[in-house]
């Protein structure tokens, strides 16, 4: 599969910065084509710019529609001969035009065990529903909110003294080793899709 990453963020950026840095020390096999926002404000912007990556700020005030949006994102990205998309804090639903020209070709990670506690704050979801366990999913991209093929996940303990900041921190540190792991093996090929389910494939 062609290694090339589109990483679409909206925020802080630490998801890209492990990709980042998993890049680097040759963890994973891969190169960031292009950084996307659609926040000019987001710090992740400067990470990508650190790292001497291109970036492209989309604002979504400036198309008229959800499926312009989309189409432009999906033109920048195939102008860049993007392989896989990365979703990484990107605080938007991925529409039919990225969809359709990314078929099983994007990303998301998501900060919880999915299929609980989809949406947002999901460590806050899971203090409040008293799950022992919660922790973090890498899953392909359909048009449901984290929603979609699970590639990894990586439990995280609750405990009992834990608020939402404390436990949504340990998630993160298990989001920092899971998102680099999950693209190395969706890169690295030899899977199908079995219904829902992300498997080996042994032929
Ligand atoms: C992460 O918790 C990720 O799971 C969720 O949004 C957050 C993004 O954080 N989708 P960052 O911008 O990568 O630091």
């Amino acid at each position: 599969m062609n290694r090339r990453l589109g990483v679409l963020i909206s925020g802080r950026g630490s998801n890209l910065q492990s990709i980042i840095d998993a890049i680097g020390s040759g963890e994973l096999d891969a190169a960031i084509a292009v950084v996307v926002s659609n926040r000019p404000e987001a710090a992740g912007l400067a990470r990508a710019r650190e790292a001497g990556l291109d970036t492209v700020v989309l604002r979504p005030t400036d198309f008229a529609t959800r499926d312009e949006y989309d189409a432009t994102v999906a033109d920048v990205l195939l102008r860049r001969d993007v392989g896989l998309v990365c979703l990484a804090g990107f605080m938007r639903l991925v529409g039919p035009p990225l969809l359709n020209a990314f078929p099983n070709r994007i990303l998301n990670i998501h900060p919880s065990l999915l299929p609980a506690f989809p949406g947002l704050e999901a460590a806050a979801q899971a203090i409040a529903h008293g799950v022992r366990v919660s922790g973090a999913t890498v899953h392909l991209v359909t048009a449901d909110l984290d929603d979609g093929p699970i590639v990894l996940q990586a439990a995280v303990p609750v405990r009992d003294d834990d608020t939402e900041s404390s436990l949504a921190t340990r998630i993160l540190v298990e989001e920092h080793k899971l998102y680099p792991a999950a693209i190395a093996k969706v890169l690295g090929g030899r899977w199908r899709l079995d219904g829902r389910r992300f498997v080996a494939d042994r032929s």
